[in-house]
């Protein structure tokens, strides 16, 4: 590096930490206060505002990614992804904030997860913050508007596959309704991709969120192979000699033989990669006052899936030649790196946003590769 890059490193590495000090210091304080902690609450403000946020048009949404640093793009499934850190799924479940990601730095965004039907979800309180530990534990059971809301939200700002009409790639995590039986579930999903292929520069297809009743038994064997292939087929007749691209989200909770039979099943229906991973139903790294966490039904995320998500990318990477979009506890730009170390083309966040904010996603995005 030249003494001139060293200083603009050095120039910009600053900028980086004094953005997050200014928001674990002021920001964060301030949003985790609000509507008397309750978390849930507060998340809705904050997307809503990032829905008000994000209708600047997208040339100012674009001075303000480059000013967040991102400038490491990379290709996957055919996609150009501008940027290598990507909002995961669930954060904005109705694509409501979807114009303010690429303006907060992000090089793409998983909207969803969205289902065949609108839905409530579970009861509340459904959300809940392991402040000490650096996680989360949510049951949110897939509330959401459902799979057509959310194609007309895109369409309506001309959001088309592969026009990059918000500045970013959008995924979309599909999931199934909860009142349809497990034995429906492949038209479900179906339902789902007919309604937003032409949208989604990827689907996602989750059968790993814990909050669905059933929802992971769809890793299994017979179940998934049957569902993989019928979705990679239809997209196929959708889209003759340009199929969407689908993904598996897998959950971090598989055994090692469970986890190679699900990548054998994808390769052979010609999914085009993975994403690992969801939330755990494991409960280590839960520290001191959050212990009393431990028995909220949900998936945890944050920093206490930071190693199990990393190793499970790499045994992918070593057992299958699919990409993998690395998430899970990504919680600093190390962590992220050590995704990428471990053979992630891509990484995505969720609880490590909600605690540390942008100057997370600029963090990931000065990264030398
Ligand atoms: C999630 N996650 C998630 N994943 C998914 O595929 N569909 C979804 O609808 C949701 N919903 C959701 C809600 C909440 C409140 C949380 C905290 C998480 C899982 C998320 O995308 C991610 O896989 C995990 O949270 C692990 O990443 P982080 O949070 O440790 O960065």
């Amino acid at each position: 590096m030249s003494a001139g890059e060293q200083a603009r490193a050095t120039g910009s590495e600053l900028v980086t930490r004094g953005l997050l000090a200014g928001y674990q210091q002021v920001v964060r304080p301030g949003l985790f206060r609000a509507h008397g902690g309750d978390a849930e609450a507060i998340h809705e403000d904050l997307i809503r505002a990032l829905g008000v946020a994000g209708s600047v048009p997208v040339p100012v949404a674009r001075l303000s990614a480059s000013a967040l640093g991102r400038r490491q793009g990379t290709t996957l499934a055919g996609i150009r992804f501008p940027g290598r850190v990507g909002v995961a799924a669930g954060l904005d479940k109705n694509g409501v904030a979807a114009r303010a990601w690429a303006g907060l730095g992000f090089g793409f965004a998983e909207l969803g997860t969205v289902t065949a039907q609108a839905q409530p979800g579970n009861p509340r309180p459904r959300l809940f913050r392991a402040k000490e530990s650096g996680g989360i534990i949510n049951r949110m059971g897939f509330n959401n508007e459902g799979a057509q809301t959310l194609a007309d939200r895109l369409a309506g700002w001309g959001v088309e596959r592969g026009n990059q009409a918000l500045g970013i790639p959008v995924g979309i995590s599909i999931g199934k309704t909860k009142v349809t039986p497990l034995d429906g579930a492949v038209e479900d999903y179906l339902t789902s991709l007919r309604l937003l292929a032409d949208k989604a520069d990827y689907l996602a297809i989750n059968i790993s969120s814990p909050n669905t009743p059933g929802l992971r038994s769809l890793q299994d064997g017979e179940a998934l192979r049957e569902l993989t292939r019928a979705l990679v087929v239809e997209a196929a007749v959708l889209n003759p000699g340009n199929p969407v691209p689908i993904f598996v989200k897998v959950a971090p909770d598989l055994t090692w033989e469970a986890l190679d039979e699900v990548l054998q099943t994808c390769e052979e229906a010609g999914i085009s990669g993975l994403i690992a991973t969801n939330t755990t139903l494991a409960r280590e790294g839960l520290r001191g006052s959050d212990a009393r966490l431990a028995t909220e039904a949900g998936g945890l995320s944050g920093a206490p899936l930071t190693v199990r998500s990393r190793e499970m990318v790499a045994r992918i990477v070593q057992q299958s030649s699919l990409p993998v979009m690395g998430v899970g506890g990504i919680m600093t730009p190390a962590d992220a790196q050590a995704m990428f170390d471990a053979g992630a083309q891509l990484v995505q966040v969720y609880t490590g946003f909600i605690y540390n904010g942008p100057a997370l996603v600029r963090g990931i995005n000065q990264l030398h590769r």
